[in-house]
């Protein structure tokens, strides 16, 4: 069996959307719509994705009215993107490094994604840098997870059949209970015919909980709703779950 280690996305770029077959990006969109809706004071549209991945939500943000506008620090997932939303804005930049001022109306940063920033100061950054983008009036929205909610588990796998070929997809964090570490493991495992090859990664992101990302907003100037993780439906998070999406509206 070959294992093999590279970075993280740059290998994965190919692989992602077959991976991510299962996720409802329409429905995390129409969520998006709907808590742009009601807590903006902003009508515009334009949009930006940050760790825009392959550009799912770009291209179904696009479809709701929005201009879409993506960055990733990934050249191999922007490659992607591009493919899929030849007419999304790109760029190849760090999420804390980004310097727009005023141009955006909705910015949104999905599947955990704001965890890339590393550590607590970066995320910060990140934030701040978000809050110097957004036009007055407009929101922030991404999901997040308490780092004393994580289970430390075997995480999910995910399997895929084609031809002759098979694959499977495991990713899961572990907290070490304490410091501003989450590590995140990834596996893929690809058989052919028999033989085995192996692909696996390590990559360090950010543990956040819940109290300290509101205040973190709060004192970048936000108005802050956290939300119950549940696409769905527009719900105010009951306090319980260690998984909830947060909405950041900049005030006008
Ligand atoms: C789990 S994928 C999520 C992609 C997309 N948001 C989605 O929901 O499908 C994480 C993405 O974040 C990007 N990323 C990781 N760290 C980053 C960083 N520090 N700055 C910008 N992008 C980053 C990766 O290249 C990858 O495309």
């Amino acid at each position: 069996m070959a294992v093999l280690s590279t970075g993280l996305y740059a290998g994965l770029a190919g692989y992602y959307d077959r991976f991510c077959a299962e996720v409802d990006y329409a429905g995390q969109c129409d969520y998006a719509l709907r808590a742009f809706r009601a807590f903006a004071s902003s009508d515009g549209v334009d949009y930006l994705d940050l760790a825009c991945g392959t550009g799912q939500h770009l291209l179904a943000m696009q479809q709701r009215g929005f201009v879409p506008h993506g960055l990733d620090n990934s050249s191999a997932m922007l490659a992607q993107t591009a493919l899929r939303c030849p007419q999304a804005r790109l760029q190849l930049c760090d999420l804390a490094e980004f310097e727009q001022q005023d141009s955006f109306d909705l910015i949104t940063c999905f599947l955990y994604s704001i965890h890339y920033s590393h550590p607590v100061a970066r995320v910060q950054q990140t934030l701040q840098r978000c809050f110097a983008a957004l036009k007055p009036g407009g929101v922030l929205l991404f999901n997040a997870v308490d780092a004393h909610g994580i289970q430390n588990d075997e995480g999910v796998t995910t399997y895929l059949h084609q031809g002759g070929e098979a694959l499977s997809f495991r990713s899961g964090w572990h907290y070490r209970g304490a410091g501003e570490v989450l590590d995140l493991h990834l596996t893929i495992t690809r058989t052919v015919a028999g033989d085995e090859e192996q692909w696996c990664d390590h990559h360090t992101m950010t543990a956040l909980n819940f109290p300290q990302l509101q205040a973190l907003l709060q004192q970048i100037g936000f108005e802050v709703e956290v939300m119950e993780h549940d696409y769905s439906v527009l719900l105010a998070w009951s306090g319980e779950s260690s998984n909830a999406i947060f909405v950041a509206s900049k005030p006008c």
